[in-house]
């Protein structure tokens, strides 16, 4: 029988998840079929329910119900407690388990496709919102050093911090200035609304990489990245790489993501 699978979200028809996981099934060949589905506002749970009900194996979760995932989970993995979201479900007897793939999609991305070893490096987080604490685990795990968060609200990036102990420090934007980084991570939203972010010259070390995670557009950040000199990469390969670590969860088998990230480079452009 195929199993069912599916992406849920409000919105939900631009996901790429259906085509990544259309082109992960077919070069694994495993049965299975995924989907997209538009959840109503206060209509996430019935909609996981009513998937479950009809035999569904597992879900992505997108926009805007990662918290409300975490909270329907029966059980969550250490990553998924972590980031307090989630964002693949796997369905078992009934059961609902809550991970999150997304620090581990971004860790798969920077060291293998890009390449990069993180021990050692100094790593800057920028933002402290879901999109930073979704990852921090992760990155926390592939030793960096230091790891620092840095935010508009300096607040918030403190608290983040302190939240996961030894080995993370964080700050405001103002006291950036004289530090430089070998990695520097923009996991704000202000490239969403096109702001530039106020970051001092020298931030970024010579050969540093500049990361945004969002994909598809030039945000401010990899336009001031790129004009330091930075290697610049978008959010794309965390995107494919998130998406290859819930196949895992879910088939037990990691599907190849060089050519599935080729081919969205290439519709994308
Ligand atoms: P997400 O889930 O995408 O991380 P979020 O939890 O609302 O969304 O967090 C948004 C992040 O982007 C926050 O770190 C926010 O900074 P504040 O905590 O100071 O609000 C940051 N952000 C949004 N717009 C920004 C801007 N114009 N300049 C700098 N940071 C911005």
């Amino acid at each position: 029988m195929t199993d069912r699978y599916a992406v849920v979200g409000h919105p939900v028809a631009h996901s790429k998840s259906p085509r990544i996981h259309g082109l992960f099934a077919a070069q694994t060949r495993q049965d299975m079929r995924y989907e997209a589905l538009l959840a109503p506002l206060d209509g996430f749970v019935a909609t996981v329910r009513d998937f479950m009900a009809v035999g569904g194996r597992g879900m992505n979760v997108t926009v805007p119900f990662k918290e409300e995932a975490f909270r329907l989970a029966d059980t969550l993995t250490p990553r998924a407690r972590a980031a307090g979201a989630v964002n693949t479900l796997a369905f078992h007897e009934g059961r609902i388990i809550g991970d999150n793939t997304d620090g581990a999609g971004l860790v798969a991305d920077i060291r293998d496709n890009l390449g990069l070893a993180l021990k050692g490096k100094r790593l800057l987080l920028l933002g402290a919102g879901g999109a930073v604490r979704g990852c921090l685990l992760p990155l926390l795990g592939e030793g960096p050093s230091p790891l620092l968060i840095a935010n508009r609200t300096a607040d918030k990036a403190l608290v983040l911090a302190r939240e996961f102990g030894a080995g993370v420090a964080g700050c405001g934007f103002g006291d950036l200035a004289g530090l430089s980084f070998d990695i520097i991570i923009n996991g704000t939203s202000a490239g969403l609304a096109e702001v530039a972010l106020p970051l001092p010259p020298g931030l970024f070390a010579p050969g540093a990489l500049a990361y945004d995670m969002v994909y598809g557009r030039q945000t401010p950040f990899l336009t001031q990245a790129a004009a330091a000199g930075a290697r610049c990469a978008d959010g794309l390969g965390m995107l494919v790489e998130q998406a290859a670590e819930a196949f895992l969860v879910w088939r037990g088998l990691r599907p190849e993501t060089a050519p599935v990230l080729k081919l969205l480079r290439q519709e994308l452009a």
